[in-house]
This record gives structure tokens, sequence and C-alpha cells, in this order.
């Protein structure tokens, strides 16, 4: 695979081809990795959708991850905060294992606001042809009345800053390969509609 979707800071690397084509993996798993990732406001519905999605593909024997913001944020991401540059970081990071995930062959789910377009652009260059964005749409005014965490009300009373929606931007999407409405249609509405696109973005070529 070629590693494109940041700039090393390293001299004198050279990538190690490997011995093991993409096809023999994909024929080995049944279907081709990917990389479908998740973007939308706290409280849109991202891990919800994620997991059930997760769930659903898994049962139909699909191989699949979900990487999820809350989590990969006490381990991996553990050192990053809601600053700009911390949230540039955290998806850099993020494009780049789900890039490395999906050329092992999995199908990857990620659930992360991802709130800069410049971010998730530089995420799709990381996983080329296996990249789709999916819009988890939901407006503001529908979140902040969910609020599950409680984290709207907490920024409201100047608890939290930065926070995604109220002080901090959210660049929604301009052409995402799939738009999930959930603001108004049920949760079972769009995971279905998510596993279907995912079935037909990771079908072997019949050949
Ligand atoms: S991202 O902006 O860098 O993509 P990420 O998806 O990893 O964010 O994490 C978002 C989660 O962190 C939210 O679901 C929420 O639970 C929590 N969170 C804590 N502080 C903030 C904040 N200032 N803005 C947004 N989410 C926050």
């Amino acid at each position: 695979m070629n590693f494109k979707g940041s700039s090393p800071k390293s001299e004198n690397i050279t990538e190690v081809e490997h011995l093991v084509a993409g096809e023999q993996r994909a024929r080995l798993k049944g279907h081709k990795g990917g990389v479908f990732w998740l973007t939308g406001l706290s409280a849109s519905g991202k891990s919800t959708l994620a997991m059930s999605i997760e769930r659903e593909l898994t049962k139909l024997g699909f191989h699949v991850y979900v990487l999820d913001g809350d989590n990969v944020r006490r381990g991996l991401n553990a050192d990053l905060g809601f600053a700009p540059e911390d949230r540039t970081e955290n998806i850099r990071r993020i494009g780049e294992v789900a890039a490395l995930m999906a050329d092992a062959g999995l199908i990857v789910i990620t659930a992360f606001i991802s709130p800069y377009r410049e971010d998730r652009d530089r995420a799709r260059k990381a996983s080329a042809d296996k990249f789709h964005e999916l819009y988890v749409a939901a407006d503001i005014e529908t979140c902040k009345k969910r609020d599950p965490k409680g984290l709207y009300k907490k920024a409201f009373a100047g608890e939290i800053k930065e926070f995604t929606g109220i002080d901090a931007p959210y660049e929604a999407p301009e052409n995402p390969e799939l738009k999930l409405n959930t603001g108004q249609d049920d949760i079972e509405t769009c995971v279905s509609q998510a596993v279907d696109y995912v079935k037909a973005s990771v079908a072997l070529d019949k050949s």
C-alpha cells in the first residue's frame, strides 16, 4: 500500500512491499476491506449507528470493527484534547489506523465528530478508493434536545470550552457518499441503509 495520508518527518525510509496481495486477503475474508467514516455532531447518533452496523454485519459473517471517539481517546489518543490542532492530530492518527486495518482486509467503521473538512479529506487520501464518507445528519437543535451525556448543558453553562456546535465549528460534508438522516428517520432505517451501502461497497468483483 502507499502511505499517502500524512507527510513523514523522517528521512531515509523506504517502503517495504508486502508479499500478500490485497485480492488474496479479500478472497480469504469473502469481502473487500473499507473505511466507512461517520461524521456528525455530538449526539447525532454516530456511536449508536456504528455499533449497530458492526453487530448486523458481524451476524452476516463480515469482518468488521468500530473505532469510536470516546474509546480511542482513552488509549491511542489519550494525549489529545479538543483544541483544533488536537482534533486534527486525532483524526490524522485514526485515518492512518483505519487505512491499515482496511488494508488488512477489515471493514472499519469510524465514529468521530471529525469537524474539519480538511482532516476528513486527509483521512480519505490515506485510504484512497477504500474510503467512504457517511454524514450522520441531525441538526444542532435535535442534538441539544437529546444530549445523552449532558455535555451541551455543560457547554452552555461554560463548563466545557470549545464544544462542537456551540463555540467550536462543525463543517458538514459537501459530497458525502451517503447521508443518514438520524434527525428524522428512526435508527433501524438508518442502520439498514448503511448496512446495504457497506455490503455493496465491499462485495468481491465477479470474475
Ligand atoms: S473530534 O472532534 O476530535 O473528532 P471525537 O469524536 O474524538 O472528537 O470526540 C468527541 C467526544 O468527546 C464527544 O462525543 C464527547 O463525548 C466528548 N467531548 C468532550 N469534550 C468535547 C468538546 N469540547 N467538543 C466535542 N466533544 C467533546
